[in-house]
């Protein structure tokens, strides 16, 4: 897991020294000059809950020294702070169903202004409709950028629920972790590991279900506006899950 401290702003930023800011996506050394082949790199990462978006983007984004934007967690934060963002958005997250598309536009049109992702930016979750993808194709425009490509997180229901049940989160910095339990430290930060409110059964199923309702289509739709769309099979260790990722990147 790399290292990643969330903003106000919702974007993470990378600790350099973790992967390497210049470090190539194949994970090796790569020659001074390399951060210019990622400038302006938008990836969107798509998948269905627990596929592992979360785990892997935090590695990709440190592996290509551009931030992670993760709605998830900026809604979390939210909800935890008591802000008027999050008490918009808290019913529509226990429940297991999408916060409005509005809602979810301001904060990418934000996360996408901000200084640290001029060189590019890792979406993870920030997409998951329609209008969302339309809505992040304009902002791209008026930027004067378009979207890199599309990871697919695929892998079978049965594999999430089993990875979910077994999900611990940071309260502070919202790493995911597996076999930890509910109020131990966080390896990371210190912070206390609590379980997610939308991760007990009835939250889960639902959110299955937005996922193939909602979601799935916008796959779709990225493949027929011309977007690259690569599916990475999400079922493995998390190395061989990000050597996979990695080599989206390599052609
Ligand atoms: P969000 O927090 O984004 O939840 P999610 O999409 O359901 O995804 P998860 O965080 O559950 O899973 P993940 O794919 O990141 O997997 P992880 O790496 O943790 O969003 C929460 C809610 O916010 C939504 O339901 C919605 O209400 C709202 N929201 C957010 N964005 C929105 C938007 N754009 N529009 C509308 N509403 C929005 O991994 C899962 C577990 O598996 C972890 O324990 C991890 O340690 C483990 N693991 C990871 N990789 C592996 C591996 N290879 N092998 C074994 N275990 C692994």
């Amino acid at each position: 897991m790399a290292d990643a401290a969330p903003t106000a702003g919702g974007v993470a930023r990378p600790t350099m020294a973790a992967a390497g800011a210049n470090t190539s996506p194949a994970g090796q050394s790569a020659p001074a000059g390399r951060a210019a082949d990622v400038e302006r790199t938008i990836v969107v990462l798509l998948g269905p809950p627990g596929a592992g978006k979360g785990t892997q983007g935090e590695q990709l984004a440190a592996a290509l020294g551009i931030p992670k934007v993760a709605t998830g967690d900026v809604l979390r934060a939210a909800v935890r702070d008591g802000t008027s963002l999050g008490q918009e958005a808290q019913a529509f997250m226990e429940r297991g169903d999408l916060v409005p598309d509005p809602v979810i536009l301001g904060i990418m049109k934000e996360a996408l202004s901000q200084p640290a992702t001029v060189r590019g930016a890792i979406l993870d979750g920030v997409i998951r409709t329609v209008p969302q993808a339309e809505g992040l194709q304009a902002v791209l425009e008026q930027l004067g950028r378009v979207t890199t490509v599309v990871l697919v997180f695929a892998i079978d229901d049965d594999v999430l629920v089993r990875r979910i049940s077994e999900r611990t989160v940071c309260e502070a910095c919202q790493t995911p972790y597996t076999g930890h339990h509910t109020g131990t430290a966080c390896p990371k930060c210190g912070g206390r590991l609590v379980r997610r409110s939308d991760d007990e059964p009835t939250a889960v199923r639902q959110r299955l279900a937005v996922y193939h309702a909602q979601t799935a289509p916008v796959i779709t739709w990225y493949k027929t506006h011309g977007v690259r769309v690569v599916s990475i099979d999400a079922v493995g260790t998390r190395a061989e899950v990000q050597a996979r990722v990695l080599r989206a990147f390599s052609r």
